[in-house]
């Protein structure tokens, strides 16, 4: 029954020679730890990296390969580290150097990789580059490290372009001259703290390059690169066709400000960067990058053998849930990553997105919760990579209810609205007892956690997810144990399964079955027996509702 794949399958092509082991990152399960909400050991409410560390056992216990660092850098916190003023340093908030250090080693010693955030589109205004445009005024040669121009209009009053920025308002920013007079703008796709670096400017290609060997030399396995379809924008910074459209949604859709061409040239040169140091040391580095561009072929350009090793698949998590829905996006991503030299790297939460539990409960309510667990089931058993938010383990719901002066988003506060809000994924994680701060700050602190923890947080802390082998940490741990056990997942094949129009069923290897049922009935389950890891009770020969099941040498019933 179970032929060689022909369609629809994955090729393995690398250029690792065969006495080479491949690359860990190929099907690695990464760990996102979003610093600030891990685990504080100071007690001043925020996370930090002696917290990452004492968590470091917790994370290596769930099966996880590796972990990925927000952004720790000295910053004013406009964007919680994403506005970074000092790229080769740690921000006195989460630690300092040396706490990076023995952060390193003792994820090394648990055998957990450690990939951090690099933000190279821009960096904060507070940055020595910018303070010094600033200062020089528009002769200065600092002003060519960003996109300064003058305004239009008849004293210069008006933007250069009608570029929106992505977190709200005008994507340009007019400062005052030394003089005291309005002056020259410049440009920032996100909030006016995070000035837009100028890639065209070898200045900045050059900083970066030592920045990547700064933190290769500490010992880090990778980077997970910011808005790596940004960097260049169109020479002439013309009008954006369509600047309503790029205003409507979070998505970088504007053509002239995302996704030019020359951004390629960088990959290639970060790439051979990690290459230097894989020759070097014989470890394989990893360079993966949050590309938001529309389709999976125009994802599959970024992870062409010579650029960046993977890209966050995000159209697996803008999925609805729906089997062909997701069967459309699995078949995209296979189709057109297949054969670049990467493998797909799935993702189903970030700190950036409503969590599944929340997002999948929709309008009908009450089956998020089912729906995310079957969804982590499915994105284990499928072929490539994934990427595991905090919380997510824990099957934590979003945070909707935090009051408006709680929020520090600036998306809320550059739009006014909280459609768009991320605060509500970041609250701070719950480890134990039944009241904030639930373990989060270290004890004996009386300072409250940087975003409120709801009282129902006391539902999912990790103490009451451990000891309990029917949550939602259990079934994330059990799934990771089996890909390490089983040969069929990780990398290789995937041959669908006929199924009925609400279930997807598929083969991995040479026999191994993963079924989700999306549907709101019961369905016949495509394999006898009983599963060997399902998401829901599953009685013998049916897959119920909203469920995932995996089964290892059964034969499909149809
Ligand atoms: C993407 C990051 O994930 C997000 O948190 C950040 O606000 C933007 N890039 C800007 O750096």
């Amino acid at each position: 029954m179970f032929t060689a794949p022909v369609e629809d399958s994955i090729r393995r092509e690398t250029d690792t020679p065969a006495d080479r082991p491949q690359p860990w990152w190929r099907d690695a399960v990464v760990y996102q730890v979003y610093v600030r909400s891990f685990l504080d050991s100071t007690g001043d409410g925020v996370g930090d990296l002696a917290g990452v560390r004492v968590g470091l056992p917790y994370v290596r216990r769930l099966g996880v390969d590796g972990i990925w660092l927000s952004p720790f850098y000295p910053s004013p916190q406009h964007d919680h580290g994403y506005d970074v003023a000092d790229y080769c340093a740690v921000d006195p908030l989460y630690g300092d150097l040396h706490e990076f250090d023995r952060l390193v080693a003792d994820a090394h010693r648990l055998g957990l990789k450690v990939v951090i955030d690099i933000v190279p589109n821009h960096c904060s205004s507070a940055h020595p580059w910018f303070q010094e445009a600033l200062a020089g005024g528009p002769a200065d040669p600092a002003r060519s490290l960003f996109h300064f121009a003058d305004g239009r209009g008849e004293d210069g009053e008006l933007p250069p372009n009608n570029w929106r920025a992505m977190f709200g308002g005008p994507a340009w920013s007019r400062v005052r001259e030394t003089d005291g007079r309005p002056g020259q703008w410049y440009l920032h796709l996100f909030t006016p703290e995070q000035p837009d670096l100028n890639w065209r400017d070898h200045r900045v290609g050059r900083h970066f390059e030592h920045v990547l060997r700064f933190w290769l030399d500490r010992g880090v396995d990778g980077f997970r690169i910011d808005v790596a379809a940004g960097l260049f924008r169109h020479p002439e910074l013309p009008d954006s066709p369509d600047p309503a459209a790029d205003e409507r949604t979070r998505d970088s859709v504007n053509p002239l400000a995302w996704n030019q061409p020359e951004v390629h040239d960088v990959w290639r040169r970060w790439r051979a960067v990690c290459e230097e140091y894989t020759a070097r040391d014989g470890l394989d580095r990893l360079l993966v990058g949050e590309v938001s561009v529309p389709t999976a072929a125009d994802q599959a350009a970024y992870v062409r053998p010579d650029e960046l090793h993977q890209a966050f698949f995000f159209h697996l998590l803008s999925a609805p849930w729906s089997a062909g829905e997701f069967r459309k996006v699995i078949d995209d991503a296979l189709r057109d990553i297949a054969g670049t030299g990467s493998t797909v790297t799935w993702v189903l939460n970030n700190h950036d997105q409503v969590r599944t539990v929340t997002r999948y409960d929709g309008d009908t309510g009450g089956f998020g919760a089912t729906r995310a667990r079957a969804a982590a089931l499915l994105m284990l058993a499928l072929p490539g990579a994934a990427y595991v938010y905090q919380g997510e383990e824990l099957g934590l719901p979003e945070v909707l209810d935090l009051p408006d002066d709680a929020l520090t988003d600036p998306i809320f506060h550059r739009t006014g609205s909280r459609r768009y809000v991320r605060d509500g994924c970041r609250v701070p994680l719950p480890w134990s007892g039944h009241a904030s701060p639930f373990g989060f700050t270290a004890p004996g602190s009386t300072v409250q956690p940087w975003l409120p923890q709801p009282a129902w947080f006391a539902e999912h802390t990790t103490d009451r997810a451990l000891s309990d082998t029917g949550s939602f940490w259990h079934l994330y741990r059990e799934g990771l144990n089996l890909r390490r056990q089983l040969p069929q997942l990780g990398e290789g094949s995937l041959r669908w399964l006929e199924s009925p129009p609400q279930v997807l069923t598929f083969v991995r290897g040479d026999g191994m079955v993963c079924a989700v049922n999306f549907g709101d009935d019961p369905v016949p389950a495509p394999v006898p027996g009983i599963p060997l890891l399902a998401s829901a009770g599953c009685p013998p020969g049916t897959l119920p509702a909203n469920t995932a099941a995996w089964w290892v040498g059964g034969l499909p019933t149809s």
